[in-house]
């Protein structure tokens, strides 16, 4: 195992109900002027956003609000949320959505204190030295971003979808009630299953040996998703089952089942491209690109392989052919996206074949490689995109 520092400061406030508790939430991390940040609507149709206010008001806590935030969230509301923030002397910043409004606000966030143009975060540029401090009321088990110190962000001008990240991004608390996801649609919802099982996968596919306990732990969300994703799609109104899985959305990106070993994450870059160009939901985009990966890298540790499809995916193990233990898991977690509802390929995600040269210019390797589980060029991703365009079950 690697030497590690594990930092994760978030209070998470779990249950029924637990989005009445957010003014008192704000004041406690010393918000004295507030921006409610939200999405597209699902917050105000549900009611949901009154109660937050109501809770705001309770507290005696002034706020503006900014609605909006489309999926995939836009470099042109974070400039306006910054300028408003800075504007009306907001201090605090309290989203009330899934990843894309959370992502938002950390961009509006890091924004803020900073006097070039915020993108430099997103573009490499510059690190973030500091941000307002950010809370949630998570509406949709997927990103993660409740817990994390991420954020990825859309230039509308030019469709690049990039990520930046820091620990001051991590919100100070975050509100889950399970209750508030059941009114995701089931593709939503489905999503959101593929991208907390994907985070799981970035981080399963090391090269560190030795990482029993985070391998055990990966291995339990996994089984967690696969459980409990079709009672959900079953019933949408299942509690428990939203209950496990919102909590294992949290679990599998703080980087608690992370740490002390190499990551690989180029599934999520290559996907980022598919949903920059498509706007697709980027869950959508991961279980059309996760197994396509899988497929090319298998052959780099076959016995890795093996062991999750033995471990997660019940698939007997073959000591003699590991690699036929590797392709089954492979196959089992293909069908399962698919009995879920997502698209397994190009043409049912709406991506174009024809359209690959534009991707793997767009993720900008040019002539070198990227880092992870196994190094990719140019010419292994725009292979790893044509596996994923033509795959089946
Ligand atoms: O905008 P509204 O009307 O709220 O509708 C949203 C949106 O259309 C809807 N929704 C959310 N909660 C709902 C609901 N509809 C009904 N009832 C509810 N309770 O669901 C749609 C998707 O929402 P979005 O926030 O986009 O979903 P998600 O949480 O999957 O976030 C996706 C974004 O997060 C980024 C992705 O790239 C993508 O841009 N990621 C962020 C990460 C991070 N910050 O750590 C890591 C991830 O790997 C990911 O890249
Ligand atoms: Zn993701």
């Amino acid at each position: 195992m690697d030497n590690f520092n594990f930092y994760s400061p978030t209070e998470f406030v779990f249950g029924k109900g637990r989005e009445h508790e957010a003014g008192q939430l704000v004041k406690k991390y010393g918000g004295t002027k507030v921006l409610v940040h939200f999405g597209g609507g699902s917050a105000v149709k549900s009611g949901l956003l009154d109660r937050v206010k109501a809770s705001l008001e309770a507290a005696e806590l002034p706020y503006v609000a900014l609605g909006g935030v489309k999926p995939n969230p836009r470099d042109t509301l974070a400039y306006e949320g910054i300028e408003l923030c800075r504007r009306e002397g907001v201090d605090f910043i309290l989203c009330v959505g899934g990843g894309s409004v959370i992502d938002s606000a950390k961009a509006i966030a890091a924004g803020v204190p900073y006097a070039g143009d915020f993108w430099d975060f997103y573009s490499g540029k510059a690190a973030i030295a500091g941000a307002l401090p950010v809370g949630t009321v998570l509406t949709i088990a997927a990103a993660g971003s409740e817990g994390s110190g991420d954020t990825v962000v859309t230039q509308e001008a030019t469709g690049l979808k990039r990520g930046a990240g820091s620990n001051h991004l991590r919100p100070r608390f975050s509100i889950m009630n399970p209750e508030l996801t059941m009114t995701l649609p089931p593709y939503q919802t489905a999503c959101g299953a593929a991208d907390i099982m994907a985070h799981v996968f970035e981080r399963y596919f090391t090269n560190t040996p030795e990482v029993e306990i985070t391998d055990r732990l990966c291995e339990a969300v996994l089984c967690t998703m696969v459980k409990e994703t079709p009672r959900v799609m079953a019933d949408p109104m299942n509690y428990d089952a939203r209950a496990n899985i919102m909590w294992a959305g949290t679990v599998a990106h703080t980087n608690i089942v992370g740490v002390g070993r190499s990551q690989d994450w180029n599934s999520h870059n290559i996907e980022h491209e598919l949903s920059g160009l498509y706007d697709c939901a980027h869950g959508a985009g991961l279980a059309v690109i996760m197994p396509a990966w899988m497929e090319f890298v298998m052959p780099h540790n076959p016995m890795r392989f093996a062991q999750m499809a033995n471990r997660v995916w019940g698939c007997a193990m073959n000591f003699a052919h590991p690699e036929e233990t590797a392709k089954a898991g492979i196959r089992c977690f293909r069908r399962f996206l698919h009995e879920i509802g997502l698209p397994i390929n190009f043409a049912e995600l709406g991506a174009k074949v024809e359209d690959i040269p534009t991707l793997v210019e767009k993720l900008g390797l040019g002539d070198g490689k990227t880092g992870g589980f196994v190094q990719l060029s140019s010419e292994d991703v725009a292979t790893i995109y044509h596996i994923a365009a033509k795959a089946a079950l």
